[in-house]
């Protein structure tokens, strides 16, 4: 078929990239634009089914979509036990890399056999079907295992980011009512220990559903060990009970699998929702075509397993797809900016896949750090996480990838659990464009009353028909589940973010519209920021907004009013720093605190950030109507 004439700044993919490439476009798009559903339960057809699903999409109770309805499965048994039985098994399914240098692999019957070990250690401690798990860790070789064990028996995990801290921590166990709390002694970063453990044990004077806490030992260093609640992950393993025999359990595709806390507009982080079925096909589907998965590839996902994209794409979609995936420890400039491009250069990456922000990072030491390795392993690259700005997807393509691996900017979120607006290799790319949804997914862009805007004119990015990986609700809140997503345009999913689509139906994420900062492609609310700030015993108000920054993106800026009779010092300025790092964690420090009498707000109190970022931009601030004063 004749290439579309495109027009902007376009690179087209070559033929040996097309070629290889697993997905043939132009059928996939014709095939799953037509029939959806076919495409997706063929797609599901590759994976195994205990009992194969009767109705490929149940939308009885919208917006409560089910999918593979009747079918039994279970995501761990496809990761692990399918590949075990066939030449898979002494293949590599995991590659790790500490940050001081330490390293491990783990082949596909390792993995299995480990996790097999730790589901039974979680049986033993009384987990059963359908209990929550909190797993809060580094990136080590642990997380994997008790994600992946807690899939095995149908208990649902909640894995907290190692670069949350106290309130953060303790509102998930909370929430969540966990029985059972995986951690790390500590995490190294940069050298130094993040001492984790000591953190959960704040976290855990706050919370009390938490029976047994599991402590893995990574950095050795001195730790707190409580008597009848703690103990440690070595010790348990090597117990009788922590025998490699643990059958999966045959999981409905809806069971939970997991919940993942993520920032919303108002309030707490709600615990997102996702399932062993769907979850399990939309993920597997779209990495196998997004980055084009080939039995001797190398995949490297540089996020953290604590967030959604090291979820679906460091964890479950490479072993879905009986890859070898890549998992680094560290700090990505630690001990010297080219410690990245050794690790590719030394494993043999094939394909990347990082945020805008640490490319930028990278960017600002210059090209003469990662021109001193051999780079020629990789084939393609991805950005995720924010918008990725032309000069940095420039840099990345022609400095990482040497001007012959597409980029492939993948737009999703924690809710949709997989990628939804992306290319595939073989998709005309346009640097800062994500360019076209997934085949199967129908997305738009509309005004405020829900109606299609016209080509290059701004508005909100909703999708229009369900996908498998979708969100099924916000745990214990389900009208908020309808209220945030559903109910702004009947019968679209509002996605948070303003975009537009040029002349040739390429989109282009402008941001998100609502209360929701990224910074460095880490989703924050402006609500726990502020929440953190007021908790501290001199503080009255709080509002924080979200403002342009070279390298992170977006900086969080904060503005403080403080109570009757407490003096304002540079001390006090950094102490309320320090209490957001102690309550939220490291990235929710503010870059920037001012100390103000008063903040612009509504008439009903509602505080307009949306003025306060006006003003520290030079702005207009527009229809001011309804400030109180
Ligand atoms: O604003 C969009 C931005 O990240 C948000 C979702 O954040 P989170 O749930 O933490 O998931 C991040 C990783 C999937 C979106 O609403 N975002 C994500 N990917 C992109 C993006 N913005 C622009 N381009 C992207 N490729």
């Amino acid at each position: 078929m004749a290439e579309q004439k495109l027009s902007g700044d376009v690179f087209y993919p070559s033929a040996e990239i097309k070629n290889h490439a697993n997905a043939k476009c132009d059928e996939l798009y014709k095939f799953a634009s037509k029939e959806s559903l076919s495409f997706w339960s063929s797609e599901a057809d590759n994976l195994h089914w205990f009992k194969k699903w009767d109705k490929v999409l149940d939308d009885s109770n919208k917006p409560f979509f089910k999918w593979f309805t009747g079918g039994k499965t279970n995501i761990c048994y496809n990761c692990l036990d399918v590949h075990v039985k066939t030449f898979r098994r002494n293949k590599l399914a995991f590659i790790w890399e500490g940050e001081n240098g330490e390293s491990l692999s783990l082949s596909y019957f390792a993995l299995k056999r480990e996790t097999c070990r730790f589901a039974n250690v979680l049986k033993g401690l009384g987990i059963q079907k359908g209990d929550r798990v909190t797993i809060y860790m580094g990136r080590v070789p642990e997380i994997i295992i008790a994600m992946l064990a807690c899939a095995r028996i149908g208990a649902v995990h909640s894995v907290v980011y190692g670069g949350f801290s106290v309130e953060a921590l303790h509102e998930r166990l909370e929430d969540s009512q966990s029985k059972v709390l995986v951690v790390a002694d500590g995490a190294f970063q940069r050298g130094k220990i993040v001492e984790l453990k000591k953190i959960a044990d704040e976290a855990l004077q706050r919370a009390a559903t938490v029976q047994s806490v599991v402590v893995v030992k990574r950095t050795g260093h001195q730790i707190n060990m409580e008597q009848g609640r703690d103990m440690w992950y070595h010790e348990l393993m090597a117990l009788p009970i922590a025998n490699s025999f643990c059958p999966a359990e045959k999981t409905d595709a809806e069971d939970p699998l997991f919940l993942l806390y993520t920032s919303g507009t108002t309030g707490k982080p709600k615990a997102i929702l996702h399932t062993h079925g769907g979850y399990m096909v939309g993920i597997y589907s779209t990495l196998k075509y997004v980055f084009d998965i080939h039995e001797d590839d190398r995949f490297w996902c540089a996020a953290d397993p604590g967030w959604i994209t090291g979820h679906s794409y460091i964890v479950y979609g490479p072993l879905l797809n009986g890859a070898t995936s890549f998992m680094y420890e560290g700090a990505p400039s630690y001990p010297f900016p080219n410690r990245w491009w050794q690790m590719i250069e030394k494993y043999g990456i094939n394909i990347l896949y990082t945020a805008p922000t640490a490319i930028r990072g990278f960017m600002r030491y210059g090209d003469a750090w990662p021109n001193r390795h051999d780079l020629s392993s990789l084939r393609l690259l991805g950005s995720v996480g924010e918008p990725i700005n032309p000069e940095a997807w420039k840099w990345y393509h022609r400095v990482i990838g040497k001007e012959k691996c597409p980029i492939m900017d993948t737009w999703w979120q924690t809710e949709t659990g997989m990628f939804m607006i992306t290319p595939m290799p073989c998709t005309p790319l346009k640097p800062g464009s994500g360019t076209k949804p997934f085949p199967g997914i129908e997305a738009d862009i509309v005004d405020d009353n829900g109606n299609p805007v016209k080509p290059n004119e701004e508005g909100f990015l909703v999708i229009k028909t369900p996908w498998p990986a979708m969100i099924r609700t916000i745990y214990n809140d389900p009208d908020r589940y309808v209220n945030q997503y559903w109910s702004k345009y009947p019968g679209m999913y509002m996605t948070g973010d303003s975009a537009r689509k040029d002349d040739d139906g390429y989109f282009w994420i402008i941001g998100r519209v609502d209360d929701v900062i990224k910074v460095s492609g880490y989703r924050l609310g402006t609500a726990e920021i502020e929440s953190a700030l007021v908790s501290h015993p001199s503080v009255a108000e709080a509002a924080a907004i979200g403002l342009p920054h070279d390298v992170k993106g977006n900086a969080i800026h904060a503005y403080v009013i403080l109570k009757t009779g407490v003096n304002k010092t540079d001390t006090l300025v950094e102490e309320l720093r320090q209490h957001v790092g102690h309550e939220v964690g490291p990235i929710a420090k503010p870059e920037h605190i001012e100390i103000v009498d008063s903040l612009p707000k509504t008439r009903s109190g509602k505080i307009m950030r949306r003025v306060l970022k006006a003003k520290a931009l030079g702005l207009d601030p527009g229809n001011l109507s309804t400030l109180e004063e």
